[in-house]
């Protein structure tokens, strides 16, 4: 949403003035991400995590085409041109750890990102659409981390290849040629390879053009806040820069030092030692698992030992692993709540802490342990909570919960008193009006 308050854009110099007349690009970012933009005063470490992925982004493509220019897209060659990456190529070692730790990194930023849309709200409208773009970039991260953790051409790569697109093969009659095309052959090999890279490429490009999207519904809106109250004066607001860009810059320093230790420190910690092996179609490893941030998912998928009728027990374990994150672009309709912010429900806090949280937590634990007991019949009790907690607690939720006392707006929330307030139109979405005191005149 463009405020009435919101400061315009004036070019002193007569090149930027000439410029803002042919191609108004530097207007344009100031009025994204400049003093253009005001932003809800109170916004908290949180809000940085949107900035901190668009930094893994960028990281992730600029090692990666580095990476690029030296690896061999050739199932014989593959492994040993990693090898050459890290011990022939100029500071090789670097870009790889950098791009796999970046992988890794790029993950923990947007699960943060995530677990603060679920708990503040975020996906309600008027910012349906922001989630719904946002679940897309998830998906096409899920892939495109996949894609490329089959690069390397190890025994996990060769291995999980297998597994993951093995799942093809559970959907009935189609399943088998589908997996097959998809392949280009009846196993992973130099087709499937092949296609992978050209992927794997391919797609942070397309994660790029669905952030720009993503974005851009952001500015419609405006960002929403701890509070999850709609902005209501000027006084609720402070320009994007320099305000935030000063708190992002903390927040990249500090996600920096964490995201360097472990590249100079820990390389490996987050890999697996089987995919310093090369792969080999005759060797099956004792324990298949993908990188940490499928194991929740991992964990749904084997939580089905058993055929129901004529639904084999792939089939639905593949069904669950699908619904589990399809289920998201349904979430602003499953929370029917008013009230955005996790801050002010009392009920829904409780299923948040201590009940998605810890669940997720050991659906991601079962899922990088053994398919064996106790770890499948606690995944069967997790996956089952998960379903639960998304389509029967949270609309339930939703209708009993009597929510907490809110402040009038932002200022007061932040503040204690709003003098400046002014009483708007309630815009949709916006708070139940029993909740919000009258604020002094
Ligand atoms: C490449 C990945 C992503 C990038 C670069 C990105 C970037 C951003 C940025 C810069 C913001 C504004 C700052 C902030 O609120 O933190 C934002 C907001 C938001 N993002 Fe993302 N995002 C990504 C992935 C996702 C995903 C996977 C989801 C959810 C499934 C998501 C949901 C949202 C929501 C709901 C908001 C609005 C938050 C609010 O105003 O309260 N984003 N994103």
């Amino acid at each position: 949403m463009s405020f009435p308050w919101a400061q315009e854009y004036q070019p002193k110099q007569p090149l930027m003035r000439w410029l803002d007349e042919k191609l108004p690009l530097p207007r344009f970012v100031y009025n994204a991400i400049g003093a253009g933009y005001p932003v809800p005063r109170n916004l908290n470490y949180f809000w940085n995590f949107g900035v901190l992925a668009g930094f893994c982004l960028v990281l992730q493509i600029v090692t990666g085409i580095i990476l690029a220019m030296h690896y061999a897209p050739n199932a014989q060659v593959a492994f040993d041109s990693t090898e050459h990456i890290m011990r022939d190529v100029n500071w090789g070692w670097m870009l790889r750890y950098a791009h796999a730790n970046g992988a890794s990194a790029f993950f923990v930023v947007v699960y943060i990102h995530i677990f603060r849309g679920l708990y503040f709200g975020s996906y309600k409208a008027p910012r349906e659409m922001i989630w719904l773009l946002g679940v897309v970039i998830y998906l096409l991260m899920m892939a495109t981390g996949f894609m490329g953790y089959v690069l390397p051409w190890g025994q996990m790569s060769f291995w999980g290849a297998k597994v993951i697109t093995g799942l093809f093969s559970a959907i009935p009659l189609i399943g088998t040629p589908l997996q097959e095309w998809l392949l280009g052959g009846f196993a992973p090999d130099n087709a499937a390879l092949n296609r992978f890279f050209s992927l794997h490429f391919l797609l942070p490009f397309v994660i790029a053009a669905v952030v720009i999207l993503h974005i851009w519904a952001l500015h419609i809106p405006g960002s929403s806040n701890p509070t999850g109250i709609e902005v209501k004066s000027e006084s609720d607001t402070v320009p994007f820069h320099p305000y935030y860009t000063a708190k992002d810059g903390f927040g990249l320093g500090v996600f920096l030092i964490l995201y360097c230790t472990m590249l100079f420190f820990l390389p490996n910690a987050l890999g697996h030692p089987d995919n310093y092996i090369p792969a080999n179609p005759l060797s099956t490893p004792a324990h298949i698992v993908p990188e940490w941030y499928y194991w929740p998912f991992y964990a749904i998928l084997r939580a089905f030992t058993s055929d129901f009728f004529f639904i084999p027990a792939k089939l639905m374990g593949v069904l669950a692993m699908f619904s589990a994150i399809l289920l998201f672009f349904f979430l602003p309709w499953l929370d029917t709540s008013p009230v955005r912010s996790g801050k002010y429900r009392p009920l829904f806090r409780k299923f948040f802490w201590f009940g998605l949280i810890p669940d997720v937590l050991i659906l991601g634990y079962c899922g990088g342990s053994p398919a064996a007991e106790p770890y499948v019949m606690i995944s069967q009790i997790a996956a089952a909570y998960y379903f639960l907690h998304f389509l029967v607690i949270l609309p339930i939720v939703s209708s009993i919960e009597r929510p907490e006392p809110m402040p009038f707006s932002i200022t007061e929330a932040v503040l204690g008193k709003d003098d400046k307030a002014v009483l708007v139109p309630a815009s949709a979405g916006d708070l139940p009006p029993a909740a919000t005191p009258v604020p002094a005149a």
